[in-house]
């Protein structure tokens, strides 16, 4: 299954919005994808122990991220930067099988730049930490204007990169599973031995 991160915790977030039409779109492909919304998790942030000792709140949303057989961060711009509430998330995530050959792309939202400045940072986070980045990504710029207050995207130029983005993401997932090179695959054979 795939897993969409929708990179922040504000209430209302277009964010949110696009994940459900980027879920919206795997779905056409046939393919079972789940959001991992870090404004739900939020509630359980501060809860037990942290970071290496991972809560027992924690633990269900960072486990999704171990299983997943590919990520879609969705990630809007914060003062030139991705959201506080992104970067603690992916700070507890458990390393290296998290990151490691796994398969993950991006979407970025903004202003002039359409997330351009968190997305390539978090290029560089998920790249440093041996991530499978997929190429294409796609940067919603205007997004106050690119969607509408109910969450559909009225640009179809965006709307095309998002859905070329889906099908392209789901061959480089397929590709590399059917190579035994994905995350998911490099785990069982080193539970194996
Ligand atoms: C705290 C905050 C800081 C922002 N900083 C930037 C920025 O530096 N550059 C930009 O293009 N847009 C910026 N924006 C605009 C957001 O990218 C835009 O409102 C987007 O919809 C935010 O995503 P969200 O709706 O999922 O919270 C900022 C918005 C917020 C709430």
């Amino acid at each position: 299954m795939k897993h969409i991160i929708a990179g922040t915790d504000r209430p209302g977030s277009n964010t949110l919005k696009i994940a459900k039409y980027v879920q919206s779109l795997y779905k056409g492909l046939g393919e079972e994808v789940e959001i991992i919304d870090l404004h739900e998790m939020k509630a359980h942030f501060h809860a037990g122990l942290q970071y290496g000792n991972q809560s027992a709140e924690m633990k269900p949303y960072l486990d999704k991220v171990v299983g997943s057989d590919g990520l879609i961060v969705i990630c809007p711009e914060y003062n030139g930067s991705m959201p506080g509430v992104l970067k603690y998330f992916i700070d507890h995530m458990k390393f290296p099988e998290s990151f490691e050959f796994r398969p993950v792309s991006f979407i970025g939202l903004g202003g002039l730049f359409g997330g351009l400045r968190p997305v390539e940072h978090l290029q560089q986070v998920f790249g440093y930490r041996n991530a499978f980045i997929y190429p294409e990504r796609v940067f919603i710029m205007n997004v106050h204007r690119t969607l509408s207050p109910e969450g559909q995207v009225q640009d179809e130029l965006v709307d095309k990169l998002l859905k070329q983005q889906a099908a392209g993401f789901q061959k480089f997932t397929k590709a590399l599973s059917a190579a035994n090179l994905d995350a998911n695959a490099i785990i069982a054979k080193k539970m194996q031995g």
